[in-house]
């Protein structure tokens, strides 16, 4: 088994090492993860290239365009799953959806808003649109709503829109929601029609700074909003930036759906976790 150098060694290289992947990928913008990460993810790469010194990888990174691509690559994390954190969505459906239809109906403002501002291959927001549909045959009610899911990856937008999925990246999902909203095509499943239409997608990066929500939703005021499993990998400056970001995208009282281990970053940047121990934020309602 190869050992790669330990983090220390790989974080005092850092800076060279990422002196070259900046001057060869202009699109990534590497100076805004986290430098945890940034190591991790170098160390794992060398484990994976049998490579034990840290000057041998300093010199194939600066050389060699192909494992420059790799490397920008891993850190590109675009892992997803259906209903991945069970708890924030069976929170959402039991708690928080009666509170929004409720106060729908008190304002009578239309439509409910939700933005999954970092789909990825669309899992996020397709669980949330059979949860939606699950509950308005179930509850009866009227539940207008739009779904708005972004992502800077166009790769996985591709995906998204396709709304294919393989066998094995359904495993989440109960049998009655498999047999209700997929149809098996080619070895794998196509999500229905139905759920395929309910979401919206389009590329958006949420570090650009001249918009604050996806220009398709035209006014943002969001009810809700879910960034899960994005914040972890930036670091304490972009994490800021995307967090004001997302509060200015939600109307006073909405609500922020963070990854499990990112909900300190949130309460540090003091917004109120709703429900005690979950990753569901509210943003106040007065500003
Ligand atoms: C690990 S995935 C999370 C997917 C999903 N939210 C979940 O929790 O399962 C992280 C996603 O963030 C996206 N991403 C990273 N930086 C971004 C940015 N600046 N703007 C928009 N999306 C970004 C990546 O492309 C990737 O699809």
């Amino acid at each position: 088994m190869t050992i790669p150098p330990s983090f220390d060694v790989i974080g005092k290289k850092l800076p060279d090492i990422l002196h070259f992947i900046s001057l060869k990928n202009t699109e990534t913008n590497i100076a805004g993860f986290d430098e945890k990460f940034l190591i991790v993810t170098i160390q794992k790469r060398m484990a994976a290239l049998g490579c034990l010194k840290v000057d041998n990888y300093l010199g194939l990174i600066a050389e060699n365009q192909e494992e420059n691509a790799s490397l920008i690559k891993l850190m590109q994390v675009g892992y997803s799953e259906f209903f991945r954190n069970p708890f924030t969505f069976a929170t959402i459906e039991t708690i928080l959806l009666p509170r929004l239809v409720k106060q729908r109906k008190k304002t009578s403002t239309g439509e409910i808003r939700f933005w999954s501002a970092a789909c990825a291959n669309g899992q996020e927001p397709y669980s949330l649109a059979m949860l939606l549909e699950d509950y308005r045959e179930t509850t009866k009610q009227l539940l207008p709503y739009r779904i708005f899911a972004t992502d800077i990856n166009m790769e996985l937008l591709d995906q998204a829109t396709s709304g294919y999925y393989s066998e094995k990246s359904l495993d989440n999902l109960t049998l009655r929601r498999l047999k209700k909203w997929f149809v098996p095509a080619n070895g794998g499943y196509n999500i229905t029609e139905e759920i395929r239409r309910a979401v919206d997608f389009s590329v958006f990066d949420l570090l650009n700074e001249n918009m604050i929500s996806p220009p398709v939703s035209i006014f943002g005021n969001f009810d809700m909003v879910f960034c899960c499993n994005l914040l972890i990998y930036y670091n304490a400056d972009y994490r800021r930036k995307i967090l004001e970001k997302l509060s200015k995208s939600l109307i006073p009282g909405g609500y922020l759906i963070t990854g499990p281990a990112e909900r300190h970053f949130v309460k540090e940047f003091g917004f109120h976790e709703t429900i005690f121990n979950t990753a569901i934020f509210q943003k106040k309602h007065q500003e």
